[in-house]
């Protein structure tokens, strides 16, 4: 992945990371340095895998209900299976998104500045600097500025691709119209930053449960990525 390796020898971006595992070094709840960025990345590419055969698998059985079609898709991406779906990220796409994602926790510590708004800025600038191509950079700092919002509505999470073959998730069978395309995807990617930043917590195995303010119900009890 090019422009991540690129990003990987930015002093400024290492610098960044080693200053915010520095100031979370005796926080007790979830920390976000290098570990939890990657696990992030992973997670969110692994879903998009899982996607992937999802809807293979979709197509050969229920073709006949989807919309062939849709905008065509830019080099790089998985034309194969969108379908007219929502077009699924790149993974250069996706793992630049969480690679930088909580960068601004720096500026939220110190300054007291919402990390999403602090992060998406300092996403703007390392992207600009390692040259990422600018229609790609809005998307992800439109991810990166909108992760703590909530996720998953135009996908239906992992444990739902049964209901969707049932035909129960209209929504995330909606067809991209042209000219809609640049907005949805910026949206589903900001939605897989989210959900996949939170799938990253190992709760079960977390000594601050007592103090955490999650919910019960969303605690990741269990490993599924
Ligand atoms: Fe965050
Ligand atoms: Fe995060």
């Amino acid at each position: 992945m090019e422009y991540v390796d690129k990003l990987l020898r930015e002093t400024e971006y290492l610098n960044y990371i080693e200053k915010l595992e520095r100031l979370e070094a005796e926080r007790i709840f979830c920390r976000h340095g290098l570990g939890h960025l990657l696990d992030t990345a992973r997670i969110a590419w692994i879903w998009v895998l899982e996607e992937q055969a999802f809807r293979c698998g979709f197509k050969k059985e229920q073709a006949a209900r989807y919309v062939a079609g849709g905008e065509t898709e830019g080099p790089g991406e998985h034309k194969a299976f969108s379908c007219g779906e929502v077009a699924l990220p790149e993974k250069e796409t996706v793992y630049l998104a969480a690679l930088l994602h909580d960068l601004g926790r720096i500026q939220e510590y110190e300054e007291g500045i919402p990390h999403q708004q602090a992060g998406a800025k300092l996403a703007r600038q390392l992207l600009c600097r390692i040259g990422y191509p600018k229609e790609k950079l809005e998307l992800v700092v439109e991810a990166i500025e909108g992760h703590r919002d909530g996720g998953m509505r135009l996908w239906a999470a992992g444990a739902d691709r049964e209901s969707r073959a049932a035909g129960a998730d209209e929504e995330s069978r909606a067809v991209d119209e042209p000219g809609k395309n640049a907005a949805r995807r910026a949206e589903s990617l900001r939605q897989l930053l989210f959900w996949a930043d939170k799938k990253s917590r190992n709760c079960f195995y977390c000594g601050a449960r007592p103090e955490c303010k999650w919910e019960p119900e969303k605690r990741n009890e269990g490993i599924r990525y």
